[in-house]
């Protein structure tokens, strides 16, 4: 499969963050034709391209927007999910830079459909290159008329905002992320009331992923029969997939849902050295691991399913056989252990007593037993959590004991260390502990 640079195709401009070098390419062609468009159309033209949220759960974005209720007399919300802090996820953030109008002409045109006037795109603190390259877009889209009231003369008021969060995992979760906005500890809300119906300040409020959004302006501008010939009938569409870990060419590689982890590999130039994979994840260290078994199944929603795991963010990590799976996945719960909100109690103490046997595995220490009820521990916290990122925590050991049993049970014995070079995985570290 070939891929095919869309949101990508003009990245090597280097003024193509201008608000000129935008427009240059046919940018803001897709708002001026929706503001002559009904509301409800563009609604129902994002609902017949099938798209699908490109944050990590694939909700129906048409069908997500639909749920808003309309002529409610209250404020409609757009919140971008701009905070990309899962291990591997590394999409959002280059879109940002590279191309931060076609998000925010994909704001104004999604604000335009659910009758929003106000929208906030919630980005990453630790990116000040992203969240200036935003905000500098805003005021640039702001400067020409395309932003505030009146747009282009069709009647519809509109501001948006760009707000720095800072710096917790959590607040990418769409609750969590709508607290921290009203200026709260960023926690998760109580799911119903759904945003849609009861999100920032109370009040309808669609939460989209930065990909999602950009997306948009694509849509609209060429059609759903065009947007339709790529992907699959479940899956439709193009995707940003960022290629990380043990790859000789890590980076960004956009193609049609369906391409297979083994042509990205090829993209990415083969693994390094030439050495085989070993275990690799299909979108971010929430989902669950798969082999080289697995490297000819089509990166679409339904086929991940079907394997077992999750197109995620599509995001692959791809790791070679110097690196210790013990480690990788101790590493992980590390994370969620340090990101857990501490919200219920599952999730706060879980992921510190699954961390504390990994650990002692990571050294070679532990038992037989633990290798069982560590399992059982994640059993407890699956399902029993108040939000997905206990979930997520539940997910890396249960996988990895899947394939790798033995290396599990050698590492109660023998450290990671001992049984695998630590230099030689040293990029694993670097990959993922960002
Ligand atoms: C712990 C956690 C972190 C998340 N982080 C992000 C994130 O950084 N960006 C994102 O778009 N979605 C993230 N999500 C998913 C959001 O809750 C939400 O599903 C998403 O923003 C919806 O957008 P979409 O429909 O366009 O995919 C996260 C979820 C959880 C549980
Ligand atoms: S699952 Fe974890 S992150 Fe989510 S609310 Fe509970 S403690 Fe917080």
């Amino acid at each position: 499969m070939t891929l095919t640079p869309i949101i990508t195709e003009f990245w090597d401009d280097p003024t193509l963050y201008t608000l000129d070098g935008y427009r240059a390419h046919g940018g803001y062609r897709a708002l001026a034709s929706a503001l002559k468009q009904d509301p409800d159309a563009i609604i129902s033209t994002i609902k017949d391209s099938g798209l699908r949220g490109r944050g990590g759960a694939g909700f129906p974005t048409g069908m997500k927007w639909s749920f808003v209720p309309q002529n409610d007399g209250k404020p409609h919300y757009l919140v971008v999910n701009a905070d990309e802090s899962e291990p591997g996820a590394c999409k959002d953030i280059p879109m940002m830079i590279a191309n931060p109008h076609a998000l925010v002409e994909g704001v104004i045109i999604s604000a335009f459909a659910i009758r929003a006037n106000h929208a906030f795109i919630y980005i990453r603190g630790e990116v000040p290159e992203a969240i200036r390259r935003v905000a500098n877009a805003i005021e640039q889209a702001r400067a020409a008329g395309l932003i505030g009231t009146n747009i282009l003369g069709s009647g519809f008021d509109l501001d948006v905002v760009a707000h720095s969060g800072a710096g917790a995992y959590i607040c990418g979760e769409e609750t969590a992320l709508l607290d921290s906005l009203e200026g709260y500890r960023g926690q998760p809300r109580l799911k119903p009331p759904f945003p849609a119906v009861a999100g920032l300040y109370a009040s309808p409020t669609v939460i989209n992923n930065v990909e999602t959004i950009t997306n948009i302006p694509y849509i609209i501008d060429r059609g759903v029969d065009w947007f339709r010939q790529f992907g699959t009938e479940k899956s439709p569409g193009f995707k940003v997939f960022a290629v990380s870990g043990h790859v000789n060419r890590p980076g960004i590689y956009e193609a049609p849902l369906g391409i297979t982890m083994r042509e990205l590999l090829d993209y990415a130039g083969g693994m390094r050295d030439g050495r085989p994979v070993k275990f690799w994840l299909p979108g971010g260290s929430s989902v669950p691991m798969l082999t080289a078994d697995h490297l000819d199944i089509p990166m679409t929603y339904e086929d991940m399913a079907a394997a077992g795991t999750m197109l995620g963010t599509g995001t692959p990590m791809l790791f070679d056989d110097t690196v210790s799976v013990v480690k990788a996945v101790t590493r992980w719960l590390e994370f969620y252990k340090h990101e857990s909100c501490g919200k219920c109690t599952p999730c706060r103490e879980g992921t510190y007593w699954i961390t504390g046997v990994l650990e002692k595995f990571e050294h070679g220490h532990g038992s037989e037993a633990e290798v069982d009820t560590l399992v059982n521990l994640c059993g407890q916290i699956a399902g029993r959590s108040f939000c997905a990122l206990g979930d997520a925590a539940a997910t890396p050991y249960p996988a990895a004991l899947k394939y790798f049993r033995d290396e599990f049970i050698a590492a109660t014995t023998t450290s990671a260390d001992e049984q695998f070079d630590p230099v030689a995985s040293y990029v694993f570290a670097g990959a993922v502990a960002r």
